[in-house]
């Protein structure tokens, strides 16, 4: 079967949450439908890189794979951060691996093509008698990229506009919760690697039906009433108040719990208790596995120890609690006794209702559908 037949059929898949069933189940096993999502959603979308203090000084920079891209994220010169994609133009080695300090040129390890942070060439060794042979047309290749609260975002396609991927929303709330977040600096960081489609992890941060059940302490840990929540096309944002007295950390009770998602694969998380970020990339991996990074940044990085409180709790208790549910989720979706169920869904589009699940679905099948 080819890609687009299997995109085309939605089941009972519908508009409205309350009538609809949940993304049929090869949405979360196809190859092609994979390969798909990697074209027409990461390549297109914003996607999150990393922070400018992953980038402290000029030559800092960082690698990555990004929706199957090899990436390279740096400090130039002029102070600026510039993205490249990490690939040389003599032959196709990647330039630079892992993280950290490149001094003021890049050099490729195959055969020493030499690049300024600004990404031109400026020398190739032996290359005098090659005919024709202008530097200027073998730079690095450009990412376009934009930072918002300190957060870089890069996005493969060079038309694409901050609007289109609703980050000045983003932007507003983000610095309303957290002003100093652009100064903020990543004291931890996990990776996480999962037995599961990138959209299962999606989809389990992006409802709090499962919380009461299957984190019986996070449950603890704020109000079950109120709170306020948005759900745009391409973002979601819910907030909790905490309750007075959780025994993970101090909590007064009436601080925020916040929880942002950005389309496609950034999932934030703040708990109550100390200022602080949690920054996870749901990094997809073939269709049955992805690659989760976990980056927590705080205003000075250094423990503290309601963070470091929220840090064990996280990656030793919720996360794993998280991944638990959404490795099995993908054992069902692969069976073949299970196809769609239901959204759980109120109007209000609740912190305990699957709204903004539906939400996440109508958009991937809207993006799937475009034609280029
Ligand atoms: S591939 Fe980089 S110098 Fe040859
Ligand atoms: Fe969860």
């Amino acid at each position: 079967m080819t890609g687009n037949s299997v995109i085309g059929e939605k089941g009972g898949f519908a508009e409205h949450a309350q009538n609809s069933f949940t993304l049929p189940s090869r949405y979360y096993t196809d190859e092609d439908i994979h390969q798909q999502e990697l074209c027409k959603i990461f390549q297109r979308s914003w996607l999150y890189v990393g922070h400018i203090s992953d980038l402290p000084e000029v030559g800092s920079y960082i690698t990555d794979e990004v929706a199957g891209q090899p990436i390279l994220v740096l400090r130039a010169q002029d102070d600026k951060i510039q993205v490249f994609f990490n690939v040389c133009q003599h032959r196709g080695h990647l330039i630079l691996s892992g993280r950290g300090q490149t001094g003021n040129r890049i050099v490729c390890p195959y055969h020493a093509w030499c690049y300024g942070l600004d990404g031109a060439l400026s020398t190739a060794r032996l290359t005098r008698g090659v005919a024709d042979f202008d530097r200027a047309n073998f730079g690095l290749k450009p990412i376009q990229h934009t930072i918002i609260a300190g957060m870089i975002f890069i996005n493969f396609n060079p038309n694409a506009t901050p609007e289109d991927g609703d980050l000045p929303e983003f932007e507003k709330t983000i610095l309303s919760h957290l002003p100093e977040m652009p100064n903020f600096v990543a004291g931890h960081r996990f990776d996480f690697d999962i037995k599961a489609n990138w959209k299962v992890i999606v989809d389990n941060f992006s409802e709090g039906y499962h919380i009461p059940i299957a984190h019986p302490t996070l449950a603890t840990l704020y109000d079950e009433k109120g709170g306020a929540s948005q759900i745009g096309k391409r973002y979601g944002f819910y907030q909790k108040t905490a309750k007075a007295g959780f025994k993970g950390f101090e909590t007064k009770g009436g601080e925020p719990y916040l929880t942002w998602f950005l389309w496609p694969n950034l999932c934030l998380l703040s708990l109550p208790g100390s200022p602080h970020l949690i920054v996870l990339r749901i990094g997809p991996n073939g269709p049955n596995q992805t690659l989760e990074h976990a980056d927590i940044y705080s205003p000075t990085g250094a423990d503290v120890p309601n963070l470091t409180a929220a840090k064990s709790l996280f990656a030793e208790m919720f996360n794993r609690e998280d991944i638990a549910l959404v490795e099995s989720v993908q054992r069902g979706l692969s069976s073949l006794g299970y196809d769609q169920g239901r959204y759980v869904a109120d109007a209000k589009g609740s912190w305990f209702s699957e709204s903004g699940l539906h939400a996440f679905h109508k958009q991937i099948l809207e993006d799937l559908a475009s034609e280029n």
